[in-house]
């Protein structure tokens, strides 16, 4: 049923990494009934997050399976244009570590696009070759696609035509947003790249575009639901015969079938899904729950929600209270008081609550003025920042802090004298060296500032030192961006962090998040110890990160903001000013957003809000 709205098969998986072992799984298929006729694969790969997994797996497959790439020949989608080859975030760099190092491919059957030259001609010239190369290995078989959040696959951003071939192009700003924690910051985002074209991707003979968590949902449902369009160049897959989009729940989420279900098909009603289909009628007919008729509910297709002997006043009645009931300005729970209704239980009063942090500014961005809040009311609070976050940190800000301690060196030799090695990274730092950010001195340095701006702002919400904690946890550390590799170390100081402090409340966040992040990786962390852990679900709250807002639907907590509480969490963000690419007026623009929308309903109007899920111990 939900073909009418999809226009290109979709296969949801609970998780990525189920996800990716069944794409690995067709790309090894084809490598070995292409050996066994005595040829070779052509594979088209694709650079980012999203693509990891699948070379995770394919690793495995060589080193325990004996999958043998000596037969594959692949040819990347793009590229930015100016890096050098062994710059941190060049694509080459990215397809030697990430899978050409660990398997048996040739280099000489690896190909990546490169339009480097001095004139327009001679680009060109280079981006032609690049596609004569693609023909005269007969094609590409299985193509792999990311999805950017501009919509583009390869980096055919909105504009590119369904013909276009390989070529240079100017990136969106959206992309460069995207990248600009991996590059130090927007402004070191190149400009421009090279990329297969729409026609070029259209051309292999099957297509799987891959995305993860829901900071792709958005736009997957465009390109998979919408009319095809240049704004949204992953939509031209709906006329590839054997494109299929391989998705995680979260980045499904905003697909019909998932996020409005009774339109696709008859369902069972859960209370849940009533609220979700009473507050899709309100928005669609723009009118506040208490004020739908009948005829709203017939118009909407929720016909059925009253022919069952409710009518539509009692059915707004209740969706009202549910939503009222997610609103409290007690966190914590409210002492002494009837809890029936209210989102946290009033006991155990006072409570120890825990707050997770994947990087250590996390927890104040989305949920600083909550913090704030169970302070105020008497609880113990714990933030726990579980790695250094050094890698958000401005290279600036280190450079300022060693000339700082240089300075007061000169002034007051001996007494004030610093590590000598670090005057060597100087140079670097100030030539923008994208090689001395990975330095383990300099990511050290970082470190103790994001410390210093994270306690700092934390004082703001009158959380003091002594309630923060640092975990630093290693994978972090050995290694940057989409390169992190889980130990047994992490989990463990996961486990014993939450064995010591004991907690009765807990927050954390990324359980809707991009898996190979730092809030996805720290989600999973977290989760896996809490499962072991004594405490029931009524006390585990999840918050959202970034890109990431909860529809009023999804939403179990909603703690109202007030003008001056909005106000102090503003300071405290202000405090994080080392913090590469922090958004601060988008974050609270969202508190903004969300009382925005509860005050759609016909909810009362706070000024603003941080709104929590409850996270079902069961599911995990
Ligand atoms: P990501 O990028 O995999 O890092 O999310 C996808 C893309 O931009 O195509």
């Amino acid at each position: 049923m939900h073909d009418r709205y999809e226009k290109i098969p979709v296969q949801v998986y609970p998780e990525a990494s189920e996800a990716a072992r069944r794409v690995a799984a067709e790309i090894a298929d084809l490598i070995q009934s292409r050996e066994d006729e005595g040829r070779g694969a052509v594979l088209g790969l694709a650079t980012g997050s999203t693509p990891i997994p699948v070379y995770r797996e394919l690793i495995r497959l060589h080193r325990e399976e004996g999958l043998s790439f000596a037969n594959v020949t692949t040819f990347n989608l793009d590229e930015y244009s100016g890096l050098d080859a062994d710059h941190p975030e060049s694509y080459t760099r990215f397809m030697q570590e990430q899978l050409f190092d660990h398997v048996d491919i040739k280099p000489s059957h690896t190909n990546i696009p490169n339009a480097t030259g001095s004139s327009t001609e001679e680009k060109e010239r280079r981006c032609a070759e690049y596609e004569q190369k693609i023909r005269e290995a007969g094609g590409i078989d299985i193509q792999l696609l990311g999805i950017g959040r501009s919509g583009h696959i390869g980096f055919n951003e909105p504009g590119s035509p369904v013909t276009s071939s390989t070529r240079v192009v100017t990136l969106d700003r959206i992309t460069r947003l995207d990248a600009s924690a991996d590059f130090q910051g927007f402004h070191n985002v190149p400009r421009t790249a090279v990329t297969m074209g729409v026609g070029t991707i259209l051309e292999a003979d099957k297509v799987f575009l891959l995305a993860w968590g829901k900071g792709k949902a958005d736009v997957v449902r465009i390109a998979v639901e919408e009319k095809e369009t240049e704004a949204v160049t992953a939509s031209f897959l709906q006329r590839h015969d054997n494109a299929e989009f391989v998705l995680d729940e979260a980045a499904a989420g905003d697909l019909t079938r998932i996020r409005y279900p009774w339109l696709v098909d008859s369902i069972v009603w859960t209370p849940r899904m009533q609220q979700r289909a009473i507050s899709w009628a309100s928005g669609k007919t723009e009118k506040p729950i208490l004020k739908l008729v009948d005829d709203d509910y017939n118009e909407s297709g929720l016909g059925e929600l009253i022919a069952e002997g409710e009518n539509s006043y009692s059915l707004n009645i209740a969706t009202f209270n549910d939503y009222q009931n997610t609103v409290t300005g007690w966190p914590g729970g409210k002492p002494g008081a009837n809890d029936e209704t209210r989102p946290e239980k009033s006991d155990p009063q006072p409570k120890h609550a825990v707050i997770f942090s994947a990087e250590p500014q996390d927890a104040l961005v989305s949920m600083g003025a909550t913090i704030n809040r169970l302070k105020e009311q008497g609880h113990l609070v714990t933030l726990v920042a579980l790695t250094s976050g050094n890698l958000r940190v401005r290279d600036q800000e280190a450079l300022k802090l060693i000339r700082c301690l240089q300075t007061v060196e000169q002034s007051k030799s001996p007494e004030w004298q610093i590590p000598p090695h670090l005057g060597e990274h100087v140079g670097s730092l100030a030539e923008g060296d994208a090689e001395a950010a990975l330095n383990p001195d300099i990511r050290h340095l970082k470190s103790v500032i994001l410390r210093a701006e994270v306690v700092d702002s934390a004082s703001a919400l009158g959380i003091s030192e002594s309630s923060l904690k640092f975990l630093g946890l290693p994978f972090y550390d050995s290694g940057r961006f989409r390169q992190f590799h889980v130990t047994e170390d992490d989990h463990e100081q996961v486990a014993s962090v939450l064995e010591e402090l004991n907690p009765n409340l807990v927050f954390l966040a990324g359980s809707v998040a991009d898996p190979m992040s730092p809030q996805g990786i720290t989600f999973q962390l977290v989760a896996k110890a809490i499962t072991s852990f004594p405490i029931t679900t009524d006390h585990i709250w999840t918050y959202r990160h970034r890109e990431e807002m909860l529809k009023p639907y999804e939403i179990d907590m909603a703690v109202p903001i007030s003008p001056v509480q909005h106000e102090l969490k503003a300071n405290a963000l202000q405090r994080l000013r080392a913090v590469v690419d922090l958004r601060n007026d988008e974050a609270l623009g969202e508190d903004r957003a969300v009382a925005r929308a509860y005050d759609k309903l016909g909810l009362a109007e706070y000024e603003a809000m941080e709104v929590f899920q409850r996270l079902e111990v069961a599911e995990l």
